[in-house]
């Protein structure tokens, strides 16, 4: 007696596989054009140091060179893209040296920006009050905290900023942002 085989239904349908070649296509030629794509939008690899260390910034992510802070008179404070993207205080020392510690612009209250008010000699948080001495710790609260600063390296007129992970020097214990 003859037995009858049952044929196998193929699992793709004609139609099924040719919807299959036709996506493979398509992701075979666009693979190439969105990698280059790609490349193009993707911002350029930073040039970074030990330790993580970016290089400061302008508010249109352009390099700022050392030498246009030290142009600033001594005890200056100038406001960059540090790591992150966070707005970081650079200081020029009387030595037209940048300071070798920078602090972030950042309320430790609720996280406002403030400027550097000269006649006072504090940075002056405009949302609650608070304030801070020029290293960063709280004079005035409502902050909780003093500001969190960074680490300032100047190499062949670039200026390399790095997280700071080392005790902090105004509380003698580890960082809280730490
Ligand atoms: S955010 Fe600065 S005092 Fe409140």
């Amino acid at each position: 007696m003859d037995t009858i085989l049952p044929i196998e239904a193929p699992s793709l349908s004609r139609r099924q596989f040719l919807n299959f070649l036709t996506g493979a296509t398509i992701a075979v030629t666009t693979a190439p054009a969105l990698y280059v794509a790609g490349k193009f939008l993707m911002p350029p690899a930073e040039i970074t140091g030990a330790g993580g260390a970016m290089l400061a910034k302008d508010v249109l992510g352009n390099p700022i060179p050392a030498s246009q802070i030290l142009a600033e008179p001594s005890g200056s404070r100038a406001l960059v893209a540090g790591l992150a993207g966070e707005p970081t205080y650079l200081i020029v020392q009387d030595d037209a040296t940048l300071d070798r510690i920078g602090i972030v612009d950042n309320c430790t209250h609720l996280g406002c920006t403030f400027p550097w008010n000269p006649l006072d000699q504090e940075f002056q948080c405009p949302c609650h009050g608070s304030r801070y001495a020029p290293d960063g710790s709280v004079v005035h609260g409502p902050a909780p905290l003093p500001l969190k600063i960074v680490q300032v390296n100047v190499i062949d007129n670039n200026i390399f900023i790095l997280p700071w992970i080392a005790t902090d020097p105004r509380t003698g214990k580890k960082p809280w942002w730490v």
